[in-house]
């Protein structure tokens, strides 16, 4: 056996053993537009391209598909899209066939027991990968980029995550720690996971890793699996934003942006970006998108993973941000409500809200980042008609002069010009905050 098989078979026993995510059958991400609102290919190429595509006939890829609960995300997410899920555990592809023939899915999505790293042999392009917790398992991160990127289309999107070295420092100590006592080395067993709990409980609450890896965090001691994905997951690597953009330009891939992308914002973390010392400010403005992304992670490791978008280089399309737009470009523009609001439950919300004549705390039902937004009556009232189809920035004007046909105080006709800067503001905030999407024709 080859260095590089004998490093699967390690991996292979380990979700064999306990297959990932482990959740029942029944569970549906149906029901969760923000679970679903990440895994569709529409959001992404939005972000690339600036354009809504039809997720219809696309072939989209679950590379290291677990026990199939995202392969069902992506089939609900991107409905009438063809679903491949690939991974080397024979009893997670298993368990996943079983799962999306429970919900009626098997008709849209198809498994295959193979190593991405052989994807090739598939002989299928995709349109948009997701190969999500999965990367920093292989024994050669770029040779799983590469066969990645050998399948994702001219134009096609790959989302790819690694575990974040700096952040995981933690999990990487506990597993060497582990390691020195036997594990971690054929299956994952009770017995490993028995002597976790027992070393946790023999410890003081002030030893660095019983605090930072169980003490603050409950849910941890009471689950299987989350003992299993921090202490004795195998074959787990660390990676840097600068290792992870190397390994990118290594497959000739370019990053797109990351996939929470809000979230790594360099300049919020400072007090005023006006006023930096000197040699930060300077290299700062020197500094390429990767570079800054680095610099947020040495300053900030928040995030467990470096989750990110990218595909073949020189894709994409650039457009001024929507405040420079020109009365031209809002003439043009069309506007889409996010997919996972398109549906009658998003329907029904509005209906109330506008009966109750109040706001509507759009966030509390689809919550995007930690951003807070409230819709009042008028908004909801225009944004009512997008569940169905697009509109042109022209007819949300003129539904919003419908809405309002005279000015509340004098009750003199509506100007339309400035029923078209409201709305210009309106659909700013609302597409800032990831609401809807707008293009421009
Ligand atoms: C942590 S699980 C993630 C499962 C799923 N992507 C999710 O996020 O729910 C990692 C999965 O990657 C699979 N895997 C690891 N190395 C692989 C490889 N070289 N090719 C295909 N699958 C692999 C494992 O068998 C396991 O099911």
């Amino acid at each position: 056996m080859t260095q590089t098989s004998d490093k699967w078979a390690k991996v292979r026993l380990q979700f064999d053993a306990l297959p990932y995510p482990n959740l029942p059958l029944e569970q549906t991400p149906g029901d969760h537009p923000t679970y679903l609102s990440a895994h569709s290919c529409v959001i992404p190429y939005y972000l690339r391209d600036h354009q809504v595509i039809d997720p219809q006939d696309k072939w989209i890829l679950d590379a290291g598909c677990g026990s199939g609960y995202k392969a069902m995300a992506l089939a609900l997410a991107n409905p009438g899209a063809y679903i491949v899920g690939v991974d080397i555990s024979a009893n997670s592809i298993e368990l996943a066939k079983q799962r999306v023939e429970y919900h009626g899915l098997a008709n849209s999505i198809e498994f295959h027991c193979l190593p991405l790293e052989e994807l090739p042999a598939l002989g299928q392009a995709f349109d948009y990968i997701n190969c999500d917790e999965t990367l920093y398992l292989l024994p050669d991160p770029a040779a799983g980029l590469k066969a990645l990127q050998v399948v994702l289309k001219p134009t096609g999107i790959l989302r790819a995550n690694l575990h974040s070295r700096l952040q995981r420092e933690d999990c990487y100590r506990a597993q060497a720690l582990f390691k020195q006592f036997g594990c971690l080395q054929a299956a994952v067993n009770q017995a490993e996971i028995a002597l976790v709990r027992q070393t946790m409980a023999s410890l003081q609450d002030w030893v660095m890793t019983k605090r930072l890896l169980w003490n603050q965090n409950p849910e941890v001691q009471t689950n299987d699996e989350m003992i299993a994905a921090n202490f004795l997951l195998r074959n787990d690597q660390g990676f840097t934003m600068e290792e992870f953009s190397a390994l990118l330009r290594q497959a000739n891939l370019e990053l797109i942006n990351m996939v929470n992308w809000r979230e790594w914002n360099l300049e919020k973390l400072f007090k005023n970006v006006e006023d930096l010392p000197i040699a930060i400010a300077l290299g700062l403005a020197d500094m390429s998108f990767e570079e800054q992304l680095y610099m947020f992670e040495l300053l900030h490791p928040t995030h467990r993973l470096l989750d990110l978008y990218c595909g073949h280089p020189g894709q994409g399309r650039d457009r001024p941000p929507l405040e420079d737009w020109t009365m031209t470009q809002w003439q043009r523009a069309k506007v889409y409500l996010h997919p996972q609001l398109c549906t009658q439950k998003f329907a029904d919300i509005l209906t109330a809200g506008t009966r109750r004549l109040g706001t509507l705390a759009l966030h509390e039902h689809f919550p995007i980042g930690n951003q807070k937004l409230n819709l009042d009556d008028s908004i909801a009232g225009c944004l009512y008609p997008l569940i169905k189809q697009p509109l042109m920035m022209s007819e949300l004007c003129d539904r919003w002069q419908q809405i309002h046909p005279v000015e509340p105080t004098t009750l003199a006709p509506v100007d339309p010009s400035q029923v078209f800067l409201t709305m210009q503001n309106i659909l700013i905030q609302l597409e800032t905050a990831g609401y809807i999407l707008i293009e421009v024709i």
